[in-house]
């Protein structure tokens, strides 16, 4: 007996030595994701090297990784390794369905015997792509608390069953490649953000381009050949020259004014000294005269005063919207308003020109290029203001920023 016994101790210890072994080796497996995997090779790498550590630590044939989008409430097969392979990929479910959704809903892993009468299993998936799923072990992909996605290992290429070991292994596996996973969102998310920064700040570049080209340069122009042809005048024709002298003054008049005007576009000075109300007064005094359109201020308020980056936010907003009025709308008049209430103060630009559909201006943005409206309403996000746009074909366009005086305390807000 005693020597059974013996057996049994020496059995067990060779299991947990085996199970050590396979824990070891998947930590190595993920550290060395960790270490080759590098930002710039974007998150669908890092998710086929994620699976391919994973199937390869449990010893398996196939497995797949799937992950949450929250827009469309499902989970998107992003890797999938073995069985229906490539077919599979970007196939969505519902984020409650099959046993990748009981994993995710439940935030809990899963082993599964024998999926073909498992109730919760996809059939269709294995139908529709040629393959059968016999043992599965899942678990859910935790980020902080939050579900991001669910990582399912298929078919022990032993034939054996998944063990409540192999779940807890899978389970650790997962729990650090949510790291690695929400770590390379967010590179792609900050990498995506100064890719916008640098369109937005080559097109400002363009724009000034062509504003100096068609503004002052033009009339820079027309000053030199004026004082050519002054010359020729003084010689032959001095009682002229009073009169030319006269306009050419008016052209580099305009000119001045012209580049001024950039300038306070590129720096309003006024906004970092007398604030927001006061830079939108000499905004609308700057551009009356330039253009027929008639640029009118309604204002009640003159000395609030936001933070730096709230003003420069709010003013932004104001000229892009006053800019929109002036390229699209073929409006008669344009009026800023500026109101003062005891909770807020309330920026708008209307316009009595064409309108616009704005639902289906938005839906169509990402392939159209622009970025005005997406601008304003990042930028009234940044000053935690409140923006609207009224706007329909025929009846003229609202931008309306409400901003709040006393914004609550982040803490007040806890609850
Ligand atoms: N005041 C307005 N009147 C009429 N149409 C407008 C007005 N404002 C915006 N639109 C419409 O909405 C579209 C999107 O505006 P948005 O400011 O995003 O882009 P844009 O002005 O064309 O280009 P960008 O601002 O990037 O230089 C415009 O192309 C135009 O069709
Ligand atoms: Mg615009």
């Amino acid at each position: 007996m005693p020597k059974a016994s013996s057996r049994t101790h020496a059995e067990d210890k060779a299991t947990t030595l085996s199970n050590l072994e396979q824990r070891i080796a998947a930590l190595e497996a993920l550290q060395e994701v960790a270490l080759t995997f590098s930002s710039e090779l974007g998150l669908n790498r890092l998710l086929a090297l994620i699976l391919s550590s994973a199937v390869d630590v449990m010893r398996a044939s196939a497995g797949s990784l799937l992950l949450y989008d929250p827009a469309q409430k499902e989970l998107v097969f992003q890797v999938v390794q073995g069985g229906s392979g490539k077919v599979l990929r970007n196939k969505r479910i519902k984020s409650d369905e099959g046993i990748a959704g009981w994993v995710f809903s439940r935030k809990r892993p899963v082993i599964v015997h024998d999926a073909a009468i498992d109730p919760r299993f996809l059939n269709r998936i294995d139908r529709n792509f040629k393959f059968r799923t016999t043992a599965m072990v899942a678990a859910p992909l935790i980020y902080k608390n939050r579900c991001i996605g669910v990582i399912e290992i298929i078919n022990k290429k032993s034939g054996e069953k998944f063990n409540p070991d192999d779940q807890d292994l899978l389970l650790a596996f997962a729990g650090q490649s949510a790291v690695l996973i929400e770590n390379a969102r967010l590179y792609q998310q900050v990498v995506a953000e100064r890719d916008r920064l640098l369109a937005v700040e080559e097109e400002v570049r363009h724009e000034l381009a062509r504003e100096l080209h068609d503004g002052p340069s033009q009339l820079l122009s027309a000053v030199i050949m004026g004082l050519r042809f002054l010359k020729q005048v003084i010689e032959r024709e001095p009682a002229r020259a009073e009169a030319e002298l006269a306009e050419l003054e008016r052209l580099s008049t305009q000119a001045l004014h012209q580049v001024r005007n950039m300038l306070f576009d590129l720096r309003p000075v006024a906004l970092e000294t007398q604030g927001i109300c006061a830079a939108i007064q000499i905004y609308v005094e700057r551009q009356s005269g330039d253009t027929n359109l008639k640029l009118q201020l309604d204002t009640d308020a003159s000395k609030i005063r936001f933070e730096p980056k709230v003003e420069g936010a709010a003013f932004s907003i104001i000229q892009e919207a006053v800019g929109n009025a002036k390229k699209h709308a073929h409006a008669e008049t344009v009026t800023i308003a500026v109101k003062k209430s005891s909770e807020s103060l309330t920026l708008s630009v209307r316009d009595d020109g064409r309108g616009f559909d704005v639902v289906s201006v938005e839906e169509a943005y990402a392939q159209r290029g622009n970025l005005g409206l997406l601008n304003m309403k990042e930028r009234a996000e940044l000053c935690h203001g409140k923006l609207t746009i009224d706007s329909e074909p025929g009846k003229g366009t609202t931008v309306t920023l409400v901003l709040p005086l006393n914004e609550p305390r982040r803490s007040a807000r806890l609850f």
